[in-house]
């Protein structure tokens, strides 16, 4: 007798060549024209699956999980994982994995060159050439700051982080400090070049503060008024980490009084709504949460969630768990 295949739902469109190889162990339902679910539709799309192929988005909550009592995983195709309710999945039985280290290299390319963007004035620049506004060139148009030399600031020094801060110093030559929840062990400071201090003296010193924490409740707004008053007037500040852990409007505010220079942002409170302050200052450099997309990236971490679910739903074993549910 053939056994019959575990049923999962796919929620976003996604490398036809990953539906193939899901198809081959899964009963896959997928979300291939990328319909926009309301969590409603998403949840009547789930009802009787055993496993779910997120992005990041869709949120994985109690009030999902009380109404897919069938659900057994959730892969995340993120190495954020914000969207899942960890602790009510763990409690349900729920295992939730998502894809670190396939897209370590490639999102620290992206917050480097975010930065380097915003103190450069790429963007910028680019915008007063296209509206045919450049007729000579003078001595400070578009002066920005300098970033070879200067101090790169890092705050959450996980394997991104790391990263970010091995292109600062090897590359650029610059000093690099970094403030995380827990202090990195000598040889891997060593191996970044970089130095811990405290979180008022990494406001107080980077020249260039990127942001790469994780968000958590207790992150939230980890950046807002009373931390941005404590930079320095020609710094720039890079978020790459997620949407919530800058306050944007506290942000735009600052922005345009240049109470800092400028930022690069590629995530947003509420995105993709952007705070319409946001989009009316000039020194902002503002990117559609892409900081992992190389195609080569996002097809190893589709790769990766898809094997998380076939494993789990045919082995009973995560490749990369977040939890570890009794009984699962
Ligand atoms: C992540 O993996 O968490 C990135 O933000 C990708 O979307």
């Amino acid at each position: 007798m053939t056994q019959r295949k575990p049923a999962i739902l796919v929620a976003r469109a996604i490398f036809p060549n990953v539906l193939d190889r899901l198809r081959a162990h899964l009963n896959v339902s997928s979300n291939q024209d990328d319909v926009p679910w309301t969590p409603e539709a998403l949840c009547a799309a789930l009802q009787g699956k055993a496993g779910i192929l997120t992005t990041g988005a869709e949120r994985v909550d109690r009030a999902l999980l009380a109404a897919c009592p069938e659900l057994r995983i959730a892969a995340n195709m993120a190495v954020g994982y914000n969207n899942f309710d960890l602790e009510a999945m763990t409690e349900r039985g729920v295992v939730a994995t998502n894809t670190p280290d396939v897209l370590t290299e490639t999102t620290a390319d992206f917050g480097f060159a975010l930065m380097m963007a915003t103190a450069r004035r790429m963007p910028e620049s680019e915008h007063y050439l296209r509206a045919g506004h450049w007729k000579r060139w003078r001595y400070d148009m578009f002066a920005g700051a300098e970033v070879h030399g200067s101090t790169l600031g890092i705050l959450g020094m996980g394997r991104i982080g790391q990263g970010i801060a091995r292109r600062g110093a090897l590359g650029f030559g610059m000093k690099v400090i970094y403030h995380n929840r827990s202090r990195l062990d000598a040889a891997t400071e060593a191996a970044c070049g970089a130095t811990y201090v405290s979180k008022a003296e990494l406001l107080q010193q980077a020249d260039h503060l990127v942001l790469v924490l994780p968000y958590s409740a207790q992150n939230h707004h980890a950046i807002g008024a009373p931390e941005l008053a404590q930079m320095k007037p020609t710094a720039t500040l890079t978020n790459i980490a997620r949407g919530g852990i800058v306050d944007d409007a506290a942000l735009a505010v600052a922005l345009r009084e240049r109470r800092i220079a400028a930022a690069g942002l590629d995530v947003f409170e509420g995105e993709p709504q952007i705070n319409p302050e946001l989009l009316t200052v000039p020194n902002v450099v503002l990117t559609p949460h892409i900081a992992s997309a190389t195609l080569p990236t996002r097809q190893a971490m589709a790769d990766l969630a898809a094997d998380n679910l076939i494993a789990y739903l045919t082995m009973g074993r995560a490749i990369t768990p977040l939890n570890s549910p009794v009984g699962a």
